[in-house]
């Protein structure tokens, strides 16, 4: 059977952990060959590592998303390597949450910096690649958060509506070039990320989904892979939810 991401070449920022490092495996499953592009390196080896030893098709490259001469380099890299860039994930975000009031201007601009400036760098960087291809998958990682706003996530949640905004201009901007550009919207997910919010918010939380469980990455993962195939050859500028059915 032919795998659905046969011959394509994927970056995925984020991806020593957590959602983004699910979805490289996902990918290389498929048969993609992925860039684990993540500032932290010792999760970022030991991933690659760990994929590479079941016989699937990886590097880690260190990035620091904020940083465009990094971006710039780590694209450079992987078409160097592999020949190519068929599909960005920009997966990689922080979280800096605290209530307005007491929210520093640091921790407003240090989220801003990576989870916005951050997909802009990394798509604007691809894009090159992507129109000598004539073709190109852009995935961007929105949050709940960024659509219903979320206590004490000011920063973050300013990113996230923004990276919906991005989206769809981005669409419309490359749509024609064969380039399609959509976002995921996750619910709360069982990673790194939600371990910080206190007890108490998370059983709030899964009170209001649906389906009363956390996201699992995989649940992440499947949609990135959707939209990064060929399967979803017609979908673009969209926001694809995967929440549980939490706020509809
Ligand atoms: N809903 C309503 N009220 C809330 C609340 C919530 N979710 N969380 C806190 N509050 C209220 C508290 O009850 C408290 O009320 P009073 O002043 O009346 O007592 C007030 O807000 C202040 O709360 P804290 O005492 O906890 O204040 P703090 O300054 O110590 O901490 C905080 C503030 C850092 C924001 C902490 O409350 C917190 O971590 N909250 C969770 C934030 C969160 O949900 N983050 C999501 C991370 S995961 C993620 O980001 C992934 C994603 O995309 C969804
Ligand atoms: P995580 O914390 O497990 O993984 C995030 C990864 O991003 C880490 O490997 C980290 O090293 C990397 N990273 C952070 N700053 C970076 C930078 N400047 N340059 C390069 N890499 C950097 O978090 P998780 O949960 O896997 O999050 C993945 C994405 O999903 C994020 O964009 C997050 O905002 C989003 N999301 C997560 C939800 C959740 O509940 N876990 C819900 C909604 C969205």
């Amino acid at each position: 059977m032919v795998k659905r991401l046969e011959n394509k070449v994927a970056i995925i920022t984020g991806a020593a952990n957590g959602i983004g490092l699910q979805a490289a495996e996902t990918f290389a499953l498929e048969g993609a060959k992925v860039v684990i592009a993540d500032y932290d390196v010792k999760s970022g080896e030991a991933s690659a590592e760990k994929l590479n030893a079941k016989g699937l098709t990886c590097m880690f490259v260190q990035v620091d998303v904020a940083d465009r001469n990094s971006v710039d380099q780590m694209v450079e890299h992987t078409t160097s390597t592999y020949g190519q860039v068929d599909i960005l994930v920009n997966n990689a975000g922080i979280t800096r949450d605290a209530m307005f009031r007491k929210m520093t201007p640091e921790q407003f601009q240090q989220v801003l910096e990576v989870n916005l400036t951050g997909v802009f760098n990394c798509t604007q960087a691809v894009l090159p690649a992507m129109l000598d291809q004539g073709k190109g998958k852009i995935i961007s990682t929105s949050s709940v958060s960024g659509v219903y706003g979320n206590v004490g996530q000011t920063n973050y949640a300013a990113t996230k509506a923004g990276i919906v905004g991005m989206t769809k201009t981005w669409a419309k901007e490359l749509g024609h070039k064969g380039i399609n550009v959509n976002a995921v919207v996750p619910g709360f997910t069982a990673t790194n990320m939600v371990e910080t919010v206190p007890q108490k918010v998370i059983d709030q939380i899964v009170s209001q989904v649906p389906m009363q469980r956390l996201g699992d990455p995989q649940d992440i993962a499947n949609a990135y892979l959707f939209l990064a195939s060929e399967e979803s050859n017609y979908i673009n500028g969209h926001a694809l939810h995967v929440d549980g059915g939490i706020m509809m």
